[in-house]
């Protein structure tokens, strides 16, 4: 029954996961008017617009029947903004069904839209971001259940909640990092989105979830407070994603900071504000460094006086793990979060003695528990922007539609910022 609610007697209204209620009779064995009798007959009543759950008053009579419309109609106009927009059951994605080289992910344009659970929102994406750990789960490397959709990095436009959902609504803007980002729709846990100012520009919202996130926790809290503000970091790669963010925020919070970088990426280095900049020759064929162009622990010594850096962030690997211990200072923090040039080899702990320091290797999981600190960073990320003291580089966006393109390109070591996939 489609018609408003006109009858409602000892009702509970219950949210229906397309943004209407429905009302259950409670009190049907004690209808006490004929009008009631017929009514209990139908036992739901369903009002458009309407979601939640409240328990309508108890009556005995038309007055009670009034009380409950009035309830009904409240609730339709203070949950409007949560009804559902209109959603296609199928849509287009980026979908590996066999993990391999960047060809292994395949557009596909009739892929389920996903359902949303209770405390779920729908997000229409406006834009995807590409990240390392995506061509991870594509290869292999890092194995997931097959097929998934890949990416795990989106934001747009909330389309439909689901029941239990408080502070989210239809028509926010959100970005979030939840898998399956490379897609049309994504259903998003309502306590992951993270709430995008007018002012910030969906892409750079979206640059901001793992990269601007990750580089916050390792300037605010990975380094467990071994340096202080004046103290010497180092940050390796501040022309690419993550430690260009990471580089601007070491000096927001007061930090001396080196970055290191291929000569091809100079400006974006020096547009950071680090205190120095040590350039490399680009690695022949490539746009990343040649560590070996430069005596780069030379370089951080002479310029610290031989003292080195309270605190290394190293998200290169391989090629530059004996330059990140080199640079350490006494009780130094060696921070590894990841391996652009390939998994850090193991090394043995007595590497450390030498100056007492310390070796930690994050990840932002650890560093997002909970929405507290999920909305504390966020919040602060936005806040920046929105000041201009933190700027984002987008470098580039492909179309889904080239979504293999998008990750030879970041393989490509090619990227001066964010790559994004425009999601139309
Ligand atoms: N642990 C965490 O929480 C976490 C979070 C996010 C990312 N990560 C990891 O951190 C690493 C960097 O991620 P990102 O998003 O910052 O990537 P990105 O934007 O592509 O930057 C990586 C940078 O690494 C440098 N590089 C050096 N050798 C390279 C090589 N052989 N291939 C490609 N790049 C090379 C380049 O620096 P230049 O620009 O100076 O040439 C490149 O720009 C990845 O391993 C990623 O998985 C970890």
């Amino acid at each position: 029954m489609n018609s408003p609610l006109d009858a409602i007697d000892n009702c509970t209204l219950h949210a229906l996961p397309d943004g209407r209620a429905v009302a259950t009779r409670l009190g049907i064995r004690n209808a006490s008017t004929r009008r009631h009798q017929r009514d209990a007959a139908h036992c739901i009543c369903i009002a458009r617009g309407a979601r939640g759950s409240q328990r309508a008053t108890p009556h005995q009579s038309c007055a009670g029947t009034m009380l409950a419309l009035r309830l009904a109609s409240r609730m339709t106009a203070r949950r409007a903004s949560s009804r559902r927009l209109s959603v296609p059951s199928v849509m287009k994605a980026a979908v590996v069904r066999e993990p391999g080289a960047a060809d292994a992910l395949k557009v596909e344009s009739d892929f389920p839209v996903p359902d949303i659970a209770a405390g779920q929102v729908l997000v229409k994406n406006a834009f995807a971001g590409i990240n390392f750990i995506d061509t991870y789960h594509r290869s292999g490397l890092y194995a997931r259940d097959l097929p998934f959709v890949g990416g795990q990095e989106g934001g747009g436009e909330v389309v439909a909640v689901g029941s239990d959902v408080k502070d989210v609504k239809v028509g926010d803007k959100v970005a979030y990092s939840v898998f399956g980002s490379y897609a049309e729709y994504t259903a998003v846990p309502a306590a992951k989105c993270l709430p995008v100012p007018d002012d910030v520009p969906m892409d750079v919202a979206v640059s901001c979830v793992v990269q601007g996130l990750t580089a916050h926790y390792l300037t605010s809290d990975a380094h467990a407070q071994l340096i202080q503000p004046g103290e010497w970091m180092l940050v390796h790669g501040v022309g690419g994603g993550t430690c260009q963010w990471a580089a601007q925020m070491a000096k927001i919070r007061g930090y001396k900071v080196i970055g290191t970088c291929a000569k091809g990426k100079g400006d974006i280095g020096k547009a950071t504000g680090v205190d120095e900049l040590i350039l490399y020759d680009e690695a022949p064929g490539t746009a990343y460094e040649d560590y070996e162009s430069v005596d780069g622990l030379a370089k951080v010594l002479e310029i610290t006086d031989g003292a080195g850096c309270k605190a290394v962030i190293d998200g290169i690997g391989k090629a530059t793990l004996d330059m990140s211990l080199g640079s350490l200072a006494q009780r130094g923090i060696f921070v590894s979060f990841g391996n652009a040039s390939g998994a850090v080899p193991a090394y043995p702990p007595l590497r450390h003695i030498a100056k007492s320091s310390f070796m930690c290797r994050p990840k932002l999981l650890d560093y997002t528990r909970n929405r507290e600190e999920l909305l504390y960073r966020s919040n602060e990320i936005m806040g920046w922007l929105q000041s201009g003291q933190l700027k984002v580089s987008v470098d580039t966006s492909f179309p889904l539609d080239q979504a293999a393109e998008g990750h030879k390109y970041l393989e490509s070591g090619a990227s001066t910022g964010k790559v994004l996939y425009r999601i139309d």
